[in-house]
């Protein structure tokens, strides 16, 4: 008998990690006991607007299950342009191409500026399927130190002098980043420009939370500092202010690269989904998003206050907890008595106490920041938050016996 065939993977798909996000979410569904869910970044349905899409959705007539334009239906690509222009700089139809949700954008972004074993430096933390989309193109991926006013750029020219080379691409989620909340300010995007511009290196901007602002003041996008600049590759959803499951996005990019990215797009799904496409596009049309939005901010804020001042009266200064001004994520460090908990340790206790987070080292590149995690707030309601956080403190308790822990109510 000849010996059954064995499959070589590829060299370049080797390094290709399960989304630890993804792989939580498939754990959290097989659980049948009530859990209060700050893992999964995404709008609750009760907060999408079902309605007016189940509406848009009905209303559409011939040619919606055709294939449609791989740069993405017309209609969409004009509503794109409108929003773009009214909540940021205006933009041109020949730098938009649309696509399957955010995650194809970035897909997009590394396949199209980065070869293997080029340099890529990412937040540290950062978006885990970035990081893996990275890698996945076979990047040397180097995280580089955030704080409470995002990437510190000022830190960039010594890693990369440590590293040798310059990078060929930086990834950043400038606004209310995931996991950590926090917004890059102007001064650090002027000068990240300005280092782009020195070494030739891409900017792959991440900006899926953006138009969430619920606190605090604008910060000018890459786009308003430096309009149409060829080195910013920004990928952008309707994922977070619409609806996850729509799976439609899109990327704002340099003409001649958005040719590209039409080509390689073609080679990938020919298009994106055209019901979804025209369900977006007259949700827009029909001017449903700014209203949306105005719905949300006050909800998002109220969880993000009610998700702080629970972490305050559970855990007291024994975990710091960062304070956006949007977006969805608190990302939140043990200190003190708390400061040795090891989070992916924690993680069976918190879902067998009935809570879920993604823990730290699921945002890093080298497995560390092991007592820090992400906590969604957009998902719960400010008593589920209360909830969730006592029975975090419940599994942080058992975890370090010994830390002297305020009572929490109730018990499991
Ligand atoms: C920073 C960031 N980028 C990209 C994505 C992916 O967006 P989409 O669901 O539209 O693919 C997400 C979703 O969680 C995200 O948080």
């Amino acid at each position: 008998m000849t010996p059954a065939p064995t499959l070589a993977f590829p060299r370049s798909q080797r390094q290709l990690l399960g989304s630890v996000i993804d792989s939580s979410t498939s754990l959290l569904a097989e659980q049948t006991h009530d859990i209060v869910r700050f893992a999964m970044g995404a709008p609750n349905e009760d907060l999408m607007p079902i309605a007016a899409l189940d509406d848009a959705f009905a209303s559409q007539r011939s040619g919606r299950f055709d294939y449609g334009d791989s740069a993405g239906e017309p209609r969409l690509r004009e509503q794109i342009l409108r929003l773009v222009g009214e909540t940021e700089v205006a933009t041109t139809d020949d730098r938009l191409l649309v696509t399957t949700g955010g995650m194809q954008g970035l897909d997009l972004a590394f396949k199209l500026c980065v070869d293997p074993g080029d340099l890529v430096i990412v937040e540290a933390p950062t978006y885990t399927n970035g990081n893996a989309t990275a890698l996945s193109y076979g990047a040397e991926v180097i995280g580089a130190p955030t704080d409470a006013h995002g990437l510190i750029v000022d830190g960039l020219p010594e890693i990369v002098a440590r590293a040798g080379r310059t990078p060929k691409a930086i990834y950043t989620i400038p606004n209310f980043q995931n996991p950590m909340g926090v917004t890059l300010t102007r001064e650090r995007r002027v000068r990240l420009l300005e280092l782009a511009e020195r070494w030739g290196a891409m900017i792959i901007e991440d900006d899926p939370y953006g138009l969430l602002r619920f606190g605090g003041e604008h910060v000018a996008s890459f786009a308003e500092i430096a309009p149409g600049h060829p080195l910013v590759f920004q990928v952008r959803t309707f994922s977070k202010t619409i609806a996850p499951g729509l799976r439609v996005g899109w990327i704002d990019v340099d003409p001649e690269l958005r040719q590209l990215a039409i080509s390689a797009k073609q080679a990938m799904d020919t298009c994106t989904g055209v019901p979804a496409q025209n369900a977006v596009a007259m949700f827009l049309e029909n001017g449903h998003l700014a209203p949306h939005i105005e719905r949300l901010k006050p909800i998002y804020r109220e969880r993000k206050i009610a998700m702080r001042r629970e972490l305050e009266r559970a855990f007291g200064d024994r975990a710091v907890a960062t304070d956006p001004d949007g977006g969805f994520f608190l990302w939140v460090t043990f200190a003190g008595a708390l400061e040795s908990i090891d989070t992916e340790a924690l993680f069976t206790d918190a879902l067998a106490e009935g809570v879920a987070y993604i823990p730290g080292p699921a945002f890093t590149t080298d497995g560390s920041m092991r007592n820090s995690l992400r906590l969604c707030f957009a998902t719960s309601s400010p008593e589920r938050i209360a909830e969730g956080v006592d029975r975090l403190a419940r599994a942080a308790a058992l975890a370090v016996p010994g830390a002297g822990l305020p009572t929490v109510g109730g018990s499991s």
